[in-house]
C-alpha cells in the first residue's frame, strides 16, 4: 500500500495547491483495505503515561485534525495518533491560501488557525471507533449525553486497537479558553488514550500566552483537576502539554517547574516556530506568516527539547517533535530526551515509506549499540547538548 501510494499518488499530489493535497491524502486513506506491513521489533516497543506503545513513531497534530483516518495510519506502521487541534465548537480558521511548502528548505508553514469541525463531529467518530455503544440517534447529537453514555458503558480505550490521543484547543473567540480545555477533557475522556492540550499555535491570537507562569498555572491546575474528576468514570487519561519552541529558557524554566509541580503526565516539544532561519532559501515564501515546520525547525526544537528534558529530571516523559525526517533524527531526539517520537512536514516531502524506514534505523541504532530498548538511549545527549551554543 505504501509502495502504491509512493508511486502513484505523491507526483499527483505535488501539483496541487497544498491544502487539497492534504484533503486528497485523507480520502486515500479512508480507502480499506489497510493491512499492517510488518510486526514491530520488540525492542522499539516503549511504556510512557501507563500506556503500552507498539513503537515510538507517532503522526503528529494537524495531519487528521478530524479524526477521520487514525486507525489507517496506526495500520501504516505508526505506534501512535494525535488528532486534532481540535476546538469545542466548530470553526473555519484562517482565510486560505493559509498552507504552504518551502521545497527546496524541506519546510512548511501554515497558518490554518484550528480550523475544526468541532469536539462534536470528532467525538461520534472516536466514540464509533471505540466501538463500544451503540449510540441512538437523538443522543448522536449531544455531546454530553453521548459523553455519559460512554462513561457508563465502560468505553475506555486505552491503548486497545492503537492508541489514539486527542489534541484540544481552545475557539478563537471564547471568553474563557481555559473553560474551553476542561470542557474537552470531559468530553473526551472515555474515547482518547491520552490529551495534549496545545498552548502553542501561533496561529490563535494570544493562544500562546496561556505559558506564561501565572496562567500556565491556573491552566494545569484546572486541567489536571478535571482529569482527575473524570478519572472517576473513564480510567485515567494522561495530560500532556505542548509547548512553542519560541519560549525563552527563563519561561521553560517556569512551565517545566510548574507542570512538575502540577504532576501533568508529560510534554510535548514542541510546535511550530515563529522564527524564519536566515539559511531558508524559499526566502518568498519564508515571509508568509504562520508557522514554520520541517526540516528547519529540527535543530531549535531538538535543543528545546534537551533543555526540557534536562529541567523535568525524570519527573515526566517527553515526546519530541519538529523536523524528523530520518531515523538518524529520530534518534537524535531520543538521545536528547524524547522517549516518544512525532512527525508531520517530512511526510509531505517523503511519503509515508519514511515510517519502516525510520523504524529499521532504531532497531539498527538498538543492534549496533548491544542495547535492550529505546529507554536505554533517552537523554543520552541531553546534558552534552544544553552545553552548546545555541544554534542559529
Ligand atoms: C499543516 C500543519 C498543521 C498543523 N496543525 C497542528 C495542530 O492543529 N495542532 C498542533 O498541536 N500542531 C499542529 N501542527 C504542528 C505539528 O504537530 C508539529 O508540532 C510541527 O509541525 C513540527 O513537526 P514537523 O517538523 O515534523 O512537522 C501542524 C503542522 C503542520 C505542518
Amino acid at each position: 500500500m505504501i509502495g502504491l501510494f509512493e508511486s502513484m499518488a505523491r507526483p499527483l499530489l505535488r501539483l496541487l495547491d497544498a491544502e487539497d493535497a492534504h484533503r486528497l491524502a485523507i480520502h486515500a486513506l479512508k480507502i480499506p483495505p489497510f493491512v499492517k506491513l510488518v510486526a514491530d521489533d520488540p525492542r522499539l516497543a516503549v511504556r510512557a503515561f501507563g500506556l503500552n506503545f507498539p513503537n515510538p513513531i507517532g503522526m503528529a497534530a494537524g495531519f487528521d485534525k478530524h479524526a477521520e483516518v487514525p486507525d489507517a495510519l496506526i495500520k501504516l506502521g505508526f505506534g501512535f495518533v494525535e488528532v486534532g487541534t481540535v476546538t469545542p465548537h466548530p470553526q473555519a480558521g484562517n482565510p486560505r491560501p493559509r498552507l504552504f511548502r518551502l521545497p527546496r528548505d524541506q519546510a512548511v508553514i501554515n497558518r490554518l488557525g484550528f480550523n475544526s469541525e468541532g469536539a462534536e463531529a470528532v467525538l461520534r467518530r472516536l466514540a464509533a471507533r471505540a466501538g463500544a455503544v451503540s449510540v441512538p440517534e437523538e443522543v448522536e447529537t449531544e455531546s454530553l449525553r453521548l459523553t455519559r453514555l460512554l462513561r457508563r458503558s465502560g468505553a475506555h480505550v486505552a491503548g486497545q486497537g492503537g492508541i489514539v490521543g486527542v489534541n484540544i484547543g481552545a475557539n478563537k473567540e471564547s471568553a474563557d479558553r481555559i473553560a474551553d480545555y476542561v470542557r474537552l477533557i470531559e468530553t473526551f475522556a472515555p474515547v482518547v488514550s491520552y490529551f495534549t492540550v496545545n498552548i502553542s499555535s501561533p496561529n490563535t491570537p494570544g493562544l500562546r500566552d496561556l505559558q506564561q507562569a501565572k496562567v500556565f498555572d491556573e491552566l494545569t491546575a484546572r486541567v489536571v483537576e478535571a482529569r482527575q474528576r473524570v478519572s472517576l468514570q473513564a480510567g485515567p487519561t494522561p495530560v500532556l502539554i505542548k509547548i512553542a519552541p519560541d519560549v525563552t529558557l527563563s519561561e521553560l524554566d517556569d512551565i517545566v517547574g510548574i507542570a512538575r509541580a502540577r504532576r501533568v503526565d508529560g510534554m510535548v516539544v514542541g510546535n511550530t516556530t515563529v522564527a524564519r532561519p536566515p539559511s531558508l532559501r524559499d526566502q518568498k515564501i519564508a515571509k508568509e506568516p504562520g508557522g514554520l515546520s520541517g526540516r528547519p525547525l529540527f535543530e531549535l526544537a531538538t535543543r528545546m527539547l534537551a533543555e526540557t528534558y534536562v529541567r523535568a529530571e525524570g519527573a515526566f516523559p517527553l515526546v519530541g517533535v519538529g523536523g524528523i525526517d530520518s531515523g538518524a533524527a529520530a534518534l537524535a531526539k531520543i538521545r536528547a530526551g524524547a522517549c516518544l517520537v512525532q512527525l508531520y512536514s517530512a511526510l509531505v516531502f517523503h511519503g509515508l515509506r519514511l515510517i519502516p524506514g525510520i523504524k529499521s534505523d532504531l532497531s539498527n541504532a538498538l543492534s549496533r549499540g548491544g542495547l535492550a530498548g529505546i529507554d536505554e538511549l533517552v537523554g543520552a545527549d541531553a546534558a552534552a547538548m544544553t552545553a552548546e551554543p545555541w544554534p542559529q
